[in-house]
């Protein structure tokens, strides 16, 4: 299979806070891979990391064999062709719509049939009937789903998502996993998914956890 990420020995810190402390990643095309760990043990920043949000202060990304771009301009335009964000906190845009916070990426980055890619979206998710509402008219639960469609809407190659399913009740969880697991199919999307559920963890293609800023060990599935 081929590899789409490879992350060798990151490290990162703040100030004197080492808080990844040498992490070695490897992801496969269309992988599934699901990350917990105690709070505060690292996950989120490693996502920003793997997402070119942050620099590392030491260690080497690539991305299908190609380094990370080190321009911060061609950083963005990777991220915005390449990479899909679910925020731990979902940073929906408040004066906006449903609808328009999942197409605003989309129309910043010039797609053309980006409403008509939301609306079928929003189906699939559940959200059909939500679109014209405000994200603080829309349950806890709506507005990560909106989240999840925003990130998904431009295809990308990688989607990263830390707890998506975090307000999720056990059946809506297992209904995002379900909806992550067929964009995978029919996007070819790999997954990287920071979460406290053992359902998804089980689910997942491989489950890492991660402890003060490291790897304890790696539970395969089945
Ligand atoms: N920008 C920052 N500046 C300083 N410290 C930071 C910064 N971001 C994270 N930290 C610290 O790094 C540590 C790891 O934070 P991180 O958010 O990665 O943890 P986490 O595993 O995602 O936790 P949680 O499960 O609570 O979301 C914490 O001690 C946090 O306070
Ligand atoms: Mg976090």
């Amino acid at each position: 299979m081929s590899k789409l990420l490879t992350a060798v020995g990151l490290k990162k810190s703040f100030g004197d806070l080492n808080v990844i402390k040498g992490i070695d990643l490897s992801i496969n095309e269309g992988e599934f891979i699901a990350i917990t760990g105690p709070s505060g043990s690292g996950k989120s920043t490693l996502l920003h990391l793997l997402g070119g949000l942050e620099k590392p202060d030491s260690g080497s990304l690539h991305f299908r064999g190609k380094p990370y771009p080190s321009s911060s301009s061609d950083l963005d335009r990777f991220r915005n062709e390449s990479l899909g964000f679910v925020f731990q906190f979902h940073h929906l845009m408040p004066e906006f719509t449903a609808l328009e916070n999942m197409c605003m990426p989309a129309w910043i980055a010039g797609m053309k049939d980006a409403e008509a890619k939301a609306l079928s979206l929003a189906k699939d998710f559940g959200l059909a009937d939500r679109l014209q509402h405000l994200p603080s008219e829309l349950s806890g639960g709506e507005q990560q789903r909106v989240a999840v469609v925003r990130a998904l809407m431009q295809s990308p190659d990688l989607l990263l998502a830390d707890e998506p399913s975090g307000n999720l009740d056990q059946a809506l969880s297992m209904s995002l996993f379900k909806l992550l697991d067929q964009a995978r199919q029919r996007f070819g999307t790999s997954i990287i998914v920071v979460t406290h559920s053992k359902a998804w963890s089980d689910m997942a293609d491989r489950c890492l956890r991660m402890e003060d800023g490291q790897w304890v060990k790696e539970i395969t599935a089945s």
